[in-house]
C-alpha cells in the first residue's frame, strides 16, 4: 500500500471529563423494575421518568463528549473514564445506575471505522455516492442494515454515517461521502439507508447539517444562501431524510450559514429541524463545531462534540446562574434520553459479536454491481467474452493487488491495516481486479502493468486484445480537490494506452465526476466509484456480462471546471482560526445545483445527471398524469436480447411564473426487465417535488399553470412528455 500521512489537521487533540465522580455510580447493573424500563411505555414517557431522576452533574455529562477514543497520552486520573471507550469517535456518560446505556459513538460512512486498529474487523460497501448511483431505496437499505449491524457487532451503539450535503460543488473533498447533487434521490436514499440502520437498534445520525458543500475553510466559512434556494436544494435533501428515515440524531455542521455557524443557527436548529419538521431527537454538533455555550443552547444545540469547552463546566455555571434556564437545559437532556429508548439501545443493547464476514462481501459486492455506471461502449465492446478473449493487459496502479477508498473520518481499515486510523492517506482495499478478471477468463492471457511506466503499459496494451486500464482519484475530508482531472499523470497514460489499442475499456475508481479528455479515443469506460470489499469482483461481473450494469449518475460530469458556478473552490484567508466565521463563500447559484445549472445556463455536460447504459435497450410509452400531478404510469419495455434493469426517470418542468431551472426529478423506478418483457410503473409524487419555497407564508406552494412532465432513461433523454394545468 502506498501512504501519504498527514496528522489529523483538527480536533483530535485532549481526552476531556468532567465525569470522575459519576464513575463508581455509573458501574450498577440496571434495574429491570424501574418504572422506566418498561418497553411498553413511549419513548417520550420513558425519557420524562428517567430526567426526574437525574443530577444536575448527570444531566451535564449526557450533554457533552468524553473527547476521541483513540487519543493517547492520557493522564493517569482519566484512565477510568478511558476503560469505559470502546475505541469509536465519541463517548457520552450516562446515568448506568438508571440502566441508560453510554453512548458509544463510531464514524460509519461506507462501514463502521476504526476496526483494525481495534483488533476488529469491518465490511466496506461502495462510497455512500456510489450507493446513490444504484437510485434503489432497497441498495440503501441493506447498506444501512449492514452498517448497524456490524456496529453492534463492535460494541456501538450510535453511528456517525448519513452525510446528504449536495453535490453543489464537486470538488469537495467529501462528495463520495455524501448522495450527489439532487435532493429527492439524495434525501430518499440516505433515509432508506438511514431508517433500515436504525432498525438494527443503533443511534441512528444524518450530517452534516447543513450547507457544509466544500471542505476548503470549512471551520471559517459563512455560506450566504437565500431562504427559498436553500429550502429547495440542500435542507429539502435533509427534509426528506428525516421524514423517511427518522434519525435520532442530527449533526450540525462546521460552517457558518448567512451568519451564524450551523451549531448556533437557531433558524436551522430550532425553527426549520424542530419545530416545522418536529424532529424528536438531537444535534450533536461536529467534532469541534461548537462555538458557544447559551447561544448554542438557545438556538437548539443538544449535545457538544467532541469535549466539553462549552457544554462542560461552562454549561453548568450558565444553568445555575440562570442563563440557561432549566426548561431549555432539560430539554436538551430529554432529547438525548428519547434517542436512547426510542432507537432501542436501552431495550437491546449492543453486545459484540462476530461480524458476518462473507455476508458483508456479498451486500458489498450487489451493491457494488447495482450502482458502477457503464458510461461508453463502443461497438459493443462489453460484455467481453470469456470464451473467446485472448489476451487482456491489465493496467493501473494497484491494479494488481486493489481498489481505492475514500479517506478521511469515513475511513475503513482495510483488513490487516493495523497502522492506526487512517486519516489522510490513500488506502486501497485488497481487492484485486487483476485477481478477479483473471477468474473470469482462465483461458486467456494476462499481462499488467502499474501504468508508471507509460512506455512499458502502451508496449503490453498493443500485444493484447483488450486493455483494460483502472483509473483512480483519491478524496478526503479535510481537503479539496483542486481540479477534476484524475491525478498522477492518468489522462496521459488512458491516451497513450487508447492510442495503442482501440479496445481499450476505463474503470474509475473516483469519489466524483472527472474530465476525460481521453474519452473519444476509448471503446469503454465504466464508472465503478469507490467499490468497497469486492469491488473487483463486482467490476468482473460488470465487465463478462455476468451482471448486466444498471446505475445511473447521481450527479453531472462537466466537460470542464470552467463550467462550474465557481471557476475555483473559495479558500479562506491566511491564518484563519477555528471560531472566526472569516470568509463568505456567495453560493449565488441558489437552488441551481448540479443539472439544475447546467440546464439553466445552457452548458454542454460530459455526461448528464441520470445517464448510464446497460447491455440491452429500453423503450418507454404510454405516459398518463393524473390532473393534479399525483400519479404517474408509463411502460418500459426491454427491446435487447438480455435481461435488465432500467432506472426509469420522472421529472416535470414548473410554469413559467415559477421561475424555476427546465426541470427537476420527481420521481424514479428500477424496472427489472427479462429480454423482451415489458412493465407499467405507477409512480405517486410528492407535492412538495412539484412545490417552490414560499418565503411569505413559510411554505412550500403549488404555483398554478401548466406543469410538463417527462419520462425516460437520463435527464437529458426523456422521450415521452405530456402536461397538465394545475389551478
Ligand atoms: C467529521 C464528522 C465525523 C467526526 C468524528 C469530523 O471531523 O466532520 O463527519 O463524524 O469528525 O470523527
Amino acid at each position: 500500500m502506498r501512504i501519504r500521512s498527514k496528522a489529523k489537521a483538527v480536533f483530535t487533540a485532549a481526552i476531556f471529563c468532567t465525569a470522575t465522580g459519576l464513575l463508581g455510580a455509573q458501574q450498577k447493573p440496571a434495574d429491570k423494575s424501574q418504572p422506566w424500563m418498561n418497553p411498553h411505555l413511549s419513548p417520550e414517557r420513558r425519557a420524562e421518568l428517567v430526567l426526574q431522576q437525574m443530577t444536575l452533574d448527570e444531566k451535564i455529562a449526557m450533554l457533552h463528549g468524553e473527547g476521541m477514543a483513540a487519543s493517547k497520552n492520557l493522564p493517569p486520573e482519566m484512565q477510568a473514564v478511558h476503560g469505559l471507550f470502546n475505541g469509536g469517535a465519541g463517548l457520552v456518560i450516562t446515568p448506568q445506575r438508571l440502566g441508560i446505556p453510554l453512548i458509544q459513538m463510531s464514524d460509519a460512512a461506507y462501514g463502521v471505522r476504526d476496526s483494525a486498529m481495534n483488533g476488529r474487523y469491518s465490511t466496506a460497501l461502495p462510497s455512500n455516492l456510489a450507493s446513490a448511483a444504484s437510485w434503489d431505496p432497497e441498495a440503501a437499505c441493506s447498506y444501512g442494515g449492514l452498517i448497524g449491524r456490524e456496529l453492534r457487532a463492535q460494541g456501538y451503539n450510535m453511528t456517525l454515517g448519513g452525510g446528504v450535503d449536495l453535490t453543489r460543488e464537486p470538488r469537495n473533498g467529501r462528495t463520495f461521502e455524501y448522495m450527489g447533487e439532487d435532493p429527492v434521490l439524495a434525501g430518499t436514499l440516505v433515509g432508506n439507508r438511514i431508517r433500515c440502520e436504525g432498525a438494527e437498534h443503533v443511534i441512528s445520525d444524518i450530517k452534516h447539517y447543513a450547507m457544509n458543500d466544500q471542505e476548503s475553510g470549512r471551520v471559517n466559512v459563512d455560506v450566504h444562501i437565500g431562504e427559498r434556494a436553500m429550502r429547495e436544494s440542500d435542507l429539502l435533501a435533509f427534509q426528506i431524510g428525516v421524514k423517511t428515515g427518522h434519525p435520532d440524531a442530527v449533526m450540525c455542521s462546521y460552517n457558518g450559514v448567512n451568519g451564524d455557524y450551523a451549531c448556533e443557527n437557531r433558524y436551522l436548529l430550532t425553527d426549520v429541524l424542530k419545530k416545522e419538521w418536529n424532529f424528536p431527537g438531537f444535534v450533536v454538533s461536529d467534532w469541534g463545531g461548537t462555538h458557544s455555550t447559551e447561544k448554542a443552547s438557545a438556538a437548539g444545540l443538544d449535545n457538544e462534540e467532541e469535549g466539553n469547552d462549552f457544554y462542560g463546566a461552562a454549561l453548568k455555571s450558565a444553568v445555575q446562574a440562570g442563563r440557561v434556564p432549566m426548561a431549555e437545559f432539560d430539554e436538551h437532556v430529554r432529547r438525548i434520553l428519547w434517542a436512547e429508548f426510542a432507537s432501542g439501545v436501552v431495550d437491546n443493547p449492543a453486545k459484540k459479536s462476530v461480524v458476518d464476514v462473507q455476508g458483508g462481501f456479498d451486500i458489498s459486492r450487489h451493491i457494488a454491481e447495482q450502482s458502477s455506471v457503464l458510461l461508453r461502449n463502443q461497438q459493443n465492446l462489453l460484455p467481453l467474452d470469456k470464451a473467446k478473449v485472448q489476451s487482456i493487459a491489465v493496467i493501473g496502479f494497484h491494479a494488481d493487488t486493489g481498489m481505492i477508498s475514500g479517506g478521511g473520518s469515513a475511513q475503513v481499515d482495510a483488513p490487516g491495516d493495523t497502522s492506526g486510523g487512517a486519516w489522510h492517506r490513500e488506502v486501497w482495499f485488497p481487492t484485486s481486479p487483476l485477481g478477479a478478471l483473471k477468474a473470469k477468463a482462465p483461458g486467456a492471457k494476462f499481462s499488467f502493468a502499474s501504468g508508471e511506466n507509460i512506455a512499458e503499459a502502451v508496449a503490453q496494451a498493443k500485444s493484447a486484445e483488450v486493455a483494460v486500464v483502472f483509473a483512480w482519484q483519491w478524496e478526503s475530508e479535510g481537503m479539496d480537490l483542486p481540479n477534476l482531472s484524475l491525478p498522477e499523470k492518468q489522462d496521459k497514460l488512458i491516451a497513450a494506452v487508447a492510442a495503442a489499442n482501440p479496445h481499450t475499456i476505463v474503470v474509475l475508481e473516483t469519489g466524483t465526476a472527472v474530465t476525460m479528455p481521453w474519452l473519444d479515443q476509448t471503446g469503454a469506460v465504466l464508472e465503478a466509484w469507490y467499490a468497497g470489499s469486492k469491488g473487483a469482483d463486482a467490476v468482473a461481473n460488470l465487465l463478462f456480462g455476468d451482471v448486466n450494469p444498471s446505475g445511473k449518475l447521481p450527479m453531472t460530469f462537466p466537460r470542464s471546471e470552467a463550467d462550474l458556478p465557481h471557476p475555483t473552490v473559495i479558500q479562506p484567508p491566511a491564518g484563519s482560526k477555528n471560531g472566526v466565521l472569516s470568509f463568505k463563500v456567495d453560493y449565488n447559484e441558489g437552488l441551481k445545483v448540479g443539472y439544475k445549472w447546467y440546464d439553466a445556463e445552457h452548458k454542454q455536460v460530459l455526461f448528464p445527471f441520470g445517464f448510464g447504459l446497460s447491455y440491452t435497450s429500453f423503450s418507454y410509452s404510454g405516459l398518463t398524469v393524473s390532473p393534479d400531478g399525483s400519479s404517474v404510469s408509463f411502460t418500459v419495455a426491454n427491446t435487447g436480447q438480455r435481461a435488465g434493469s432500467e432506472v426509469a426517470e420522472v421529472y416535470a418542468s414548473l410554469p413559467d411564473s415559477a421561475g424555476e431551472p427546465p426541470k427537476r426529478l420527481i420521481g424514479w423506478q428500477k424496472v427489472e426487465l427479462a429480454a423482451g418483457e415489458n412493465k407499467t410503473v405507477h409512480l405517486a409524487i410528492n407535492p412538495t417535488y412539484l412545490s417552490i419555497w414560499d418565503e411569505a407564508t413559510k411554505k412550500f406552494v403549488r404555483p398554478s399553470g401548466s406543469y410538463r412532465v417527462m419520462v425516460g432513461g437520463s435527464s437529458a433523454e426523456l422521450p415521452l412528455t405530456t402536461e397538465i394545468s394545475v389551478k
